[in-house]
């Protein structure tokens, strides 16, 4: 099968504090954007769509040559909207034609390892149409209303969903044609259009860099010794 990974990078970041967008926010003396491609460039991707934010096309496209190295062909950068299902729908409206695979990931997720592309990759290859990562929730969870306690979440029940999302091509754009309203991930859209949809393993490594705090974990992550 042909795989392109659509990597989301138009978010502002507006929690990190930073100056400019998230993706461009060194964790060391790469950016975050440069971190995540790594991970994409480890996977057998045909194509990769990187989706940067307005004005920052060429930026992404320095990071993106600077990972690919012989593949930078692969590379097609395309602007984002102004959320992130936006977004997707701009990379999904580039994809070459004869890509059957689409895997959606968050840039912020800059750490995720090539396993997890892979794992993905491979559930959707082997026949599902719509696959994520998950994690168990190690926390209990309570369903609130208020400051009042109305239940409490088996948390067997739970998963924390991941990126990279993995859907057969045409069933993502058909769903994406038909969203109606805005959904936090491309699984959720998905299942809201009627598909199943299937976890595999996620990766404590996967983790999505949001606060100050984050920034400092994928610091501390690629560079223990620093401390
Ligand atoms: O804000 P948050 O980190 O949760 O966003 C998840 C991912 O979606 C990020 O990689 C971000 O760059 C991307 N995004 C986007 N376009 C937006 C909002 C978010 O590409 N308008």
């Amino acid at each position: 099968p042909r795989i392109a990974v659509i990597v989301v990078a138009a978010g502002s970041g507006a929690r990190l504090g930073a100056d400019g967008p998230k993706a461009f926010v060194g964790i060391d003396e790469h950016t975050i954007l440069h971190h995540a491609l790594q991970g994409v460039f480890a996977a057998p991707a045909a194509q990769v769509v990187i989706v940067a934010p307005a004005g920052r096309e060429g930026d992404a496209l320095t990071d993106a040559r600077a990972v690919a190295g012989d593949r930078a062909d692969l590379v097609t950068v395309t602007t984002g909207g102004s959320t992130r299902q936006e977004s997707v729908a701009a990379g999904l409206a580039v994809l070459w034609g004869d890509v059957d695979i689409v895997l959606v990931h968050d840039a912020a997720r800059a750490l995720t390892p090539p396993e997890v592309f892979a794992r993905v990759a491979d559930a959707v290859a082997s026949g599902r149409g719509a696959v994520l990562p998950v994690l168990p929730v190690v926390d209990t969870v309570k369903r609130v209303d208020d400051d009042e306690v109305r239940a409490a979440v088996d948390r067997d029940e739970l998963a924390a969903a991941q990126t990279p999302q993995g859907f057969r091509r045409e069933l993502l754009v058909s769903a994406y044609r038909g969203a109606a309203q805005e959904f936090t991930d491309d699984a959720a859209l998905v299942a809201a259009a009627g598909h199943q949809v299937f976890t595999v393993a996620g990766d404590e490594r996967a983790f999505k860099i949001t606060t100050p705090a984050d920034l400092e974990r994928a610091r501390t992550t690629l560079h223990p010794a620093a401390q």
